[in-house]
């Protein structure tokens, strides 16, 4: 570090900006040592992509450029800091589309560049992971964390930050991506989740059964493919059953993630569940998971609604705690990482 900037860092407290831009969000945070979280932004371009139907690269990456200067700029005037504040900036280098995460990544590196501070590649899922650290009460290390977004469905065994084992993942479609495509096939557009979990609100939930895939076998992986295709051939059959269809899915979802969380602590003896990622914000998936915890004596804990789908913030996070911690990126090649595993990351020293 430069003598400058250990001075900044012992004055002022040592400031991260976060950048996000993985997907069809472009997310900003700023993080700072002894006050935390300081301020966030984020624009979604969600609304660009409803008339296809999902997600397209191309446009998301030209939306996050024209985003993602104006969003710095609000969150660093909102919190009454400038560029030269700050101590280091992180962003998201994988996993995610590539043109995407390039734009972020372009971004922080010039910038950090041009300001001589460091810069830190970082993994969207430990952003998820690390999220509910921003809430109070904070959950202790070591716990288990369910990761359940629109690409992933993990199970993880979080000894500290950094010290990531997957204990179980989704065999094929991620439980984000199984409320999506069901919500696609009961007509209710793009993004799927949100939609089909307020539909399910009106659903009875004893109209019918889906399956619990994979529970009554051993081990801690999932599969959600067969759910979906479940809901399809229900919809055929009974096309003006849609609510009732939604609330089974949903519960099966559900009672299946919590059904294999309660393995994961039982294997683990750990006694605290730590749940981040899109689907998390689900208060169906919630309620089963509360209602596990409270059985087996384990305290479950979650981000704020807004911080359990992609968000800065998180960012942020994480590249407070490892930038503060002194690592950096080594080099100025702007690099990403669309496929990155967990388990590959440092321990923070
Ligand atoms: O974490 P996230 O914002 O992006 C990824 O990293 O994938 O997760 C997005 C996923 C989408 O599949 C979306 O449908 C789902 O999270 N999701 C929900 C809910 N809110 C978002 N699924 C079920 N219920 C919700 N309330
Ligand atoms: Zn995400």
């Amino acid at each position: 570090m430069h003598n400058h900037q250990e001075q900044q860092a012992t004055q002022f407290g040592f400031i991260t900006l976060g950048i996000e831009s993985s997907c069809d969000e472009t997310g900003i945070g700023l993080y700072h040592s002894e006050f935390g979280l300081i301020g966030h932004q984020l624009f979604s371009s969600v609304k660009i992509h409803a008339e296809y139907g999902g997600v397209v690269p191309e446009l998301a990456s030209r939306d996050h450029i024209q985003r993602v200067l104006p969003l710095i700029k609000v969150v660093l005037a909102e919190a009454k800091f400038t560029l030269q504040d700050l101590s280091g900036i992180a962003y998201t280098a994988g996993p995610g589309l590539a043109g995407a995460l390039l734009v972020g990544a372009a971004v922080a590196k010039s910038l950090a560049w041009s300001l001589d501070i460091p810069s830190l590649a970082v993994h969207h899922m430990e952003g998820h992971l690390l999220a509910p650290l921003m809430e109070e009460p904070q959950p202790e290390f070591p716990f288990v964390a369910l990761l359940v977004s629109g690409g992933h469905t993990m199970l993880i065994d979080v000894k500290a930050i950094g010290q990531y084992k997957i204990l179980g993942e989704s065999l094929d479609d991620a439980v984000g991506e199984a409320f999506d495509k069901t919500a696609k096939i009961l007509g209710l557009g793009y993004p799927g989740g949100p939609a089909l979990a307020m539909l399910a609100e009106q659903g009875n939930p004893d109209a019918f059964k889906f399956p619990r895939p994979m529970v009554d076998r051993p081990g801690l992986d999932f599969s959600f493919s067969g759910l979906k295709t479940f809901a399809r051939n229900t919809f055929a059959k009974h096309p003006n059953k849609k609510a009732d269809i939604a609330k089974a899915f949903e519960v099966a979802a559900a009672q299946t993630l919590m059904i294999k969380c309660r393995r994961a602590l039982e294997q683990t003896k750990y006694t605290t569940l730590v749940v981040a990622g899109g689907v998390s914000a689900n208060l169906s998936l919630r309620k089963e998971l509360n209602q596990m915890g409270k059985k087996v004596g384990a305290n479950v804990f979650y981000p704020r609604q807004e911080f359990c789908t992609d968000n800065g913030a998180m960012i942020a996070l994480v590249g407070h705690f490892r930038l503060s911690h002194g690592q950096r990126d080594t080099h100025y090649e702007i690099d990403i990482k669309p496929r990155w595993n967990l388990e590959e990351l440092s321990q923070i020293e």
